[in-house]
């Protein structure tokens, strides 16, 4: 199966960035200029302005996502949002193990199974974030690291459940440097993780996976990334601010211009 055959899937991770007025010019910005619905759109803004983007994007296709998620569905758990408050603000999709969430606040892979497995059965689909940093590719660990991120956060989830599953190759190196991953690169390790999903599952949901890529994805790099073979979309940090950059790169997504 080609890429032509799995829809591709674009999010714009705003991370802790806007305010209420910019949160809805950006997303004004970014409903205006969606031309189809050839490429899934999805928008992760702060918690706080979720309920704000749902309403304003209600009856688009346009997905409003979370950064981020607990496990249990309420309780003492200070500070933390769990997939029903989600469900209550129209929330269709979140993040699981974004790099930031691992590295800098130190989520371990148990917790990113936790929370990817509740995302799953809240009927989300979860953005499984997986990646290398740099001394682990200079190492030439890529593969093993996404294999054990990989394995670990799907772990004890079911084959059927995979539907609900996109998984974004984001190397920790590329994240927000401007470094990007060369597109042989990036299909090298998106190759591998699909080869991975095969072993675990089969082929046909491997094939029916959408891997997207993330780190340092722009207009000018987003059209080579996404023509690979198995790269189905972009994870976007700063890029998907800008709307016109955003938008630039859900147009390199659509299917006929690849
Ligand atoms: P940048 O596009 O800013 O490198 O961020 C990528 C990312 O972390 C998306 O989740």
């Amino acid at each position: 199966m080609t890429q032509a055959n799995r829809k591709p899937f674009v999010g714009g991770n705003w991370k802790m960035n806007t305010d209420s007025a910019a949160a809805l010019s950006l997303i004004d910005g970014v409903a205006s200029g969606l031309k189809n619905d050839a490429v899934d759109v999805a928008v992760f803004p702060p918690f706080v302005y979720l309920r704000e983007m749902s309403d304003k994007t209600s009856g688009s296709d346009m997905l409003v996502g979370a950064q981020d998620c607990w496990f249990e569905s309420n309780g003492a758990f200070t500070g933390e949002i769990s997939i029903e408050m989600l469900k209550d603000c129209n929330v269709k999709t979140v993040l699981t193990g974004h790099s930031e969430r691992r590295h800098v606040i130190g989520e371990s892979d148990q917790l990113v199974n936790k929370k990817t497995k509740a995302a799953i059965a809240g009927g989300m689909i979860a953005v499984l974030c997986v990646g290398e940093k740099l001394d682990q590719r200079e190492a030439g660990q890529t593969d093993a690291i996404n294999e054990s991120q990989i394995k670990a956060g799907l772990d004890g989830v079911s084959q059927s459940d995979m539907s609900s599953v996109v998984i974004a190759y984001e190397p920790v190196w590329a994240i927000g440097t401007g470094k990007t991953a060369t597109p042989e690169d990036a299909q090298d390790a998106h190759a591998k993780i699909r080869a991975l999903i095969a072993t675990m599952y089969d082929q046909s949901t491997a094939d029916s996976t959408r891997i997207i890529y993330g780190g340092s994805m722009k207009p000018g790099n987003a059209n080579e990334l996404m023509a690979m073979p198995d790269i189905d979309g972009g994870l976007i940090g700063g890029a998907s601010l800008v709307a016109d950059d955003f938008l630039a790169i859900i147009n390199a997504g659509q299917p006929q211009s690849v």
